[in-house]
Formats: structure tokens, sequence, C-alpha cells
């Protein structure tokens, strides 16, 4: 089989390193691809130099080199209707058509989609030009914090926590007048603040039936106790699925997650691929109760990185179970395995950042360590690895005895590895022991 990943971050190196172990990958003497590629997946699929976002090169490329499968890692090409016009050559596809990824790329559709099916989530109100100025009534309806976010995508910045009506006039004006996200923000929602939790899970849907990975918990501030600013993500871990109970398990499948497939599938935007559930479990341990802060159309990251790992049967095949209407039949195992992600971000990041630092130490990793590869490419005489992104690398350790031994082998995996003004959260999974200290 040819294989195609669409997307070069640290996701899309985690899918590849699990495709590339999959059974069915290596039975069948398959070939991976990766457009544009970077110095850590290189080592394991053909670097192709076509952007993620030019649907047309890619249709092209797949359709002359018959590749078999294609596996979409960002929402940007999804947004753009890859998976619809791969479909339509009859080529195989994992990720939701255009219709159906609209759950991520429209916070207001995916709000109304929710009030439609009775899905939990915060009381909102959308706005445009046309009724801004009913904004400050709905705000009086409200307490303080209050959520403001845009309705298209905002590469995760579209989200202001109002703690005050300045706060709130502030953003509002960012949004609409300034447009510092163009389009998406000139229409926006406001809903009210949450408290509890957050735990991500990745439903794999094929439109009609699906199975639940192991929950995760992320870490979007940049600083150590979860303050500062929002991040793509510093850090994950997985399994997290100790810090809910079965009932509240069952109320994320029954509330959440099957009302969204069938919903979906009703309304004629039949979802396949990866559900990105994130969820807020607000109220107490014996009565939590799970609500939607939002859906991706994809795989989360840094999650990605601490879930794949945990899958014992053949990842290769539920990707292609999603989208050949297989899921039915396929049996997912996960691993008696811990899984801890640390994210080693450049000096500055999330605002503007340094690049062009050499890394070293990328061959001296100790065992139980994956190292995969984000804001990284080779310097121009390519002797070097050097840093290129916001988030530059994420250490995955592992562990069959607990998250801690886990983390403990992430963190022994950064300090082998080194480049100026290197970042990372020392804090990372420890959540889950205060989260379950209090749960009990
Ligand atoms: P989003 O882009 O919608 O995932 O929002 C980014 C982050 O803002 C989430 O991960 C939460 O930490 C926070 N957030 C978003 N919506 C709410 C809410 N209604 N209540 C509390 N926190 C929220
Ligand atoms: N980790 C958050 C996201 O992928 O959107």
């Amino acid at each position: 089989m040819k294989i195609l990943i669409i997307g070069n971050g640290g996701r899309e190196h985690s899918i590849a390193v699990k495709i590339c172990g999959s059974k069915s990958f290596i039975d069948s003497k398959s070939i991976l691809y990766c457009t544009i590629g970077n110095p850590g997946i290189d080592k394991i699929a053909q670097p192709v130099n076509i952007k993620p976002t030019d649907i047309s090169s890619l249709l092209n490329f797949a359709l002359k080199e018959k590749i078999d499968f294609t596996v979409v890692g960002p929402e940007i090409p999804l947004s753009l209707g890859i998976a619809d016009e791969f479909i339509s050559k009859n080529l195989s596809i994992f990720g939701p058509v255009k219709s159906a990824a609209e759950i991520e790329t429209s916070k207001i559709f995916a709000k109304d989609f929710m009030r439609k099916h009775g899905i939990p989530s915060a009381k909102f109100k959308s706005f445009s030009s046309e009724n801004i100025g009913e904004v400050k009534g709905f705000i009086e309806t409200l307490n303080f914090p209050i959520v403001i976010k845009a309705d298209g995508l905002a590469a995760g910045k579209g989200v202001c926590i109002a703690e005050s009506h300045a706060d709130a006039d502030s953003f509002i004006t960012d949004l609409t007048s300034a447009k510092i996200f163009g389009e998406s923000g000139s229409s926006f929602i406001i809903e009210e603040y949450l408290e509890g939790f957050e735990l991500s899970i990745f439903a794999i849907t094929d439109g009609k039936d699906y199975v639940l990975l192991p929950a995760a918990q992320d870490h979007k501030r940049i600083g150590e106790g979860d303050t500062g600013k929002n991040t793509g993500g510093m850090g994950s871990y997985a399994p997290a699925d100790a810090l809910i109970d079965d009932i509240t398990y069952q109320k994320i499948k029954e509330r959440i997650i099957e009302p969204v497939i069938s919903g979906m599938s009703k309304s004629g935007r039949e979802y396949k691929g990866c559900l990105y559930c994130g969820l807020m479990i607000c109220g107490n341990k014996g009565n939590f109760e799970p609500y939607v802060i939002e859906f991706n159309c994809r795989f989360g990251d840094p999650e990605t990185q601490a879930v794949l790992p945990l899958i014992k049967s053949d990842f290769l095949e539920l990707l292609i179970a999603s989208a050949n209407g297989n899921i039915k039949n396929y049996k997912l195992e996960i691993n008696n395995l811990y899984a801890g992600c640390v994210v080693a971000a450049s000096k500055g990041y999330p605002d503007k950042y340094e690049t062009g630092k050499v890394i070293s130490g990328l061959d001296n990793i100790p065992g139980n360590v994956n190292v995969i590869h984000s804001g990284t490419v080779y310097s121009d005489d390519r002797k070097d690895v050097i840093t290129s992104g916001g988030r530059v690398l994420s250490l995955v350790g592992f562990s069959d005895k607990s998250l801690t031994a886990a983390l403990e082998n992430a963190y022994k995996g950064l300090e082998s590895i080194n480049f100026d003004n290197i970042c990372y959260r020392k804090d990372i999974g420890r959540k889950f022991y205060e989260l379950l200290r209090q749960k009990d």
C-alpha cells in the first residue's frame, strides 16, 4: 500500500510512527509519504513538497502516485474540502468532509447543533454585525468571567476569558473592528464560563459506529500551575480515564458522542474520522456532568503523542475502517501503558518566538522515550537539526508501572536534549494526581 499523511507537525509525526508500527503496514511492505515532512518524520516517510492547503496538487499527486490511503492531520485541509475532493475521485481518505468539519470550523454551527440535539455545553448566544447591539443585554444575564469565541478558525487564539466588561469590550473590538482574526472573528459567540477540569476524548467513527481511545489531558497554558497565556498545548498524558467514573463515561457516550454522530448523519453531514471532544467535567465526585467546550475535526496536538502509543490493535486498520465504514468489525485493544508528553518550546512562545537554534542530543535519547518533531528543520548545510517553530519537540515517556514513571522518562529524555533558551513546563501530569486526590 502507498499511504500519504497530510501535515508535518507533532501530531503527524506521531501518526506516522504508529502507522509504521502497524502489522498491516509492515506485512504489506507499504510505503509512507508525508507532505513537507520534518527531520523526525523524514526518517520514516518520504517527504512530498506540496503544502497541506494546496488541495488540487495533493489530489494530482495522489492520483499519479496511486496513493491507496490518505490520512489528514490538520483541520485546514479538511475545512478546504480535501476529503470531498479525494472521495469524488474514489480515493480513500481518513477525515471528515467539509460540511462535517464545520463542527470545528464554525463555533456558531457547533453550538447551534449542540442546542438542537440537546448536547450539554455552556449557555451561549451568537452575534454578528446584525445583532451586535444585543451584546450588553446578554452579558447582563451571565456572571463574570465570561467566554468570547471567534466563530471561525483562529489557530487556537480566538478565545478570550473576560474577567470584566472592559476585557469583553476590548476583545470584541479586536474581533469586529481591528479584525485581528480577519473574517473568522466577524461573527462570535459569548458563553458562560464553566468550572471543572478538562478532558480530551477522541472518538474514531465511520459515521455510524465508533470506538473511544483512552482519554487524555492537555496542558494549554504556557505557565506552570496552568497560568499565563493559552498555547497549542504544552504537554499531555494518557490514560486519564481514572479521573471519571463509569457513569460519567456513559453520559459522555449517550449525551455527547452518539447524538453528534447520529445528528450529523441525519443532517446530511455524515461524520467520518476522528471526532475530538474537548470536555469540561463539572460537578463533584459521584455526580460529574460532562459539558462540551469544543469539538475538533481531527486528532489533537499534543494529546495524540500520548494517546496513540496506548493502542495495541492495528492502528492503520482502524483508520481504514473509519474511512470504509467498517468500525463495527474493528476490535480496539489497548496496551497496559502510561504515556506522558512534555513539549519543548522556543523562547517567546506563544508570542513571537526565536528560531534557528541548533538542537543537540537527538541521537542520545534514553529508552522508553519517543522524540516527536514539531517545529524542526535541517540547517541549510543539512548538518544540524534546528528549531523552526514555537513548539519544537515532544518528549513522550512510557511506563507500564505508573504515570509518574512515564513522566520521569519523558523528563529524562528532555535532559539529554538542548537548544538555546529551551522552555518547557516542569509540572506536566501533576494535575492528574491533584484531581484524583480531590475525587477521594
Ligand atoms: P477552545 O478553543 O474553545 O477549546 O477554548 C480554549 C480554552 O479556553 C479551553 O481549552 C478552555 O480551557 C477555555 N474555555 C473555553 N470555553 C470555556 C468555557 N465555556 N468555560 C471555561 N473555560 C473555557
Ligand atoms: N490540544 C488542543 C488541540 O489540538 O486543539
